[in-house]
């Protein structure tokens, strides 16, 4: 698993062409892909195993009976959220078209719910060979990408439509077919989510009703558009995301800590952590005896949000949240906003237990700028790529 998270299989095909799927192979991780390689093993006589190791940075296995006991092509073929195939060979499209899976990475293919891409490369009669073209069709009908391949000069004197096709159409292809939006690619997106806890004694603390799900939500889209995503995570049960870096903290002290710590390095903060405003003045190292709790002195919490904004670089952009019970007062959300120094604001209406812990989500999005946004019932993670467009389009 990358950094980023999205995992990429690259079949290379026996082509004299496989030496471009090394280019290739380079301009998918800039993508944010991790690119595992399964050569076939005539494909091995062209470009060896120690050139994809090195350039992919993994092992490289292109034979079936290696580890059998891992189940090799289902492990890969379950953890790849795209296949593409390139230089593909006639062979290599006939095999698929037609079911085979005798070797490791057509048994991949066999095996393998994610998108499918095929780049062939061959010589032109090869390609518009009746039967390569029948198989072409066979895989477009299933749904898989076959790009089109160039014209231009083959090995030799030939010429003719065949050639290996750029790697910038080939990547522009894959993009729109995969759905891969990569807008926040190089981008270090912090998170907070979930809420803070203040203990009282070993047993209590004071607490409040934020799952962490619009967090998760941002961290996770962020990833997806190839951001490097840092994720301060305060008491929430949310299953941990691939590719995202994950800190634990309970108080508000301890995410005030980590802040502090991830803070200067971001380019984005979302701030969608519920933030306790205040702790008890002196919590107790031993259980407090019931006779003994009737009143709680708590003592302020710095805001942490507004302590972010007095650090920041004027290329750094703060995304705050607020829940509000009642009639959503705009004006005094804008005035938070300017208050707190953040670039926008996400005003949810958590009236009668609404937001907390469901998957959607409605409110109004306020803008630094003075421009506001209502923000109807959707899910979270659709708010998710709302947010990141507005805090992409203030970063500029
Ligand atoms: N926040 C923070 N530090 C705090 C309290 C809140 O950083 N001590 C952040 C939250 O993470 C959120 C934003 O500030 O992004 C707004 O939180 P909210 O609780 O609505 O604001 P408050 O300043 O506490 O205002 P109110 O008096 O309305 O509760």
């Amino acid at each position: 698993m990358t950094l980023l998270g999205r995992e990429l299989i690259l079949g290379v095909g026996g082509g004299i062409s496989a030496y471009k799927s090394a280019e290739l192979l380079r301009r998918l991780q800039d993508i944010g892909f991790g690119v595992t390689v399964i050569p076939t093993r005539s494909s091995l006589n062209f470009v060896g195993s120690a050139t994809w190791e090195a350039l992919s940075g993994r092992p490289v296995n292109p034979n079936l009976w290696n580890n059998v006991h891992e189940v090799p092509h289902i492990k890969a073929a379950r953890g790849a959220d795209l296949i593409v195939v390139a230089p593909a060979t006639a062979d290599l499209i006939a095999k698929v078209a037609n079911g085979f899976a005798d070797d490791l990475l057509t048994s991949v293919i066999s095996a393998s719910v994610a998108p499918i891409v095929f780049v062939p490369a061959m010589h032109p009669e090869m390609w518009s060979n009746a039967a390569t073209q029948e198989n072409v069709a066979k895989l477009r009908k299933r749904n898989f990408l076959v790009i089109e391949p160039d014209e231009g000069r083959m090995t030799g004197e030939d010429f003719g439509i065949g050639r290996y096709p750029e790697i910038s159409k080939i990547i522009n292809e894959i993009s729109v077919f995969a759905e891969i939006n990569s807008d926040l690619l190089g981008k270090k997106i912090l998170v907070t989510a979930g809420g803070t806890r203040e203990a009282l004694d070993p047993v209590r603390y004071i607490g409040n009703n934020s799952s962490g799900k619009q967090g998760y939500a941002i961290a996770k889209a962020a990833r997806n558009r190839g951001a490097e995503v840092t994720l301060i995570s305060a008491n929430s049960h949310l299953p941990k995301i691939d590719g995202i870096r994950t800190l634990e903290v309970s108080s508000t002290q301890e995410l005030q800590s980590a802040l502090v710590a991830e803070f200067p390095s971001c380019d984005v903060l979302f701030m969608s952590a519920a933030v306790a405003d205040a702790r008890p003045l002196a919590p107790s190292s031993q259980k407090i005896k019931k006779s003994q709790l009737q009143t709680i002195e708590l003592t302020q919490n710095e805001d942490l949000l507004a302590q972010a904004s007095s650090n920041k670089r004027k290329d750094q952009i703060l995304v705050a949240f607020a829940a509000e019970t009642g009639a959503i007062d705009i004006e005094a959300a804008k005035v938070k906003l300017t208050n707190k120094g953040a670039d926008l604001l996400y005003l949810n209406d958590v009236t009668d237990g609404a937001i907390f812990g469901k998957d959607q989500t409605s409110g109004v999005l306020i803008n630094s700028d003075g421009s506001t946004l209502k923000c109807d019932i959707q899910d979270k993670d659709t708010l998710a790529d709302l947010l990141l467009d507005h805090a992409r389009n203030k970063l500029g």
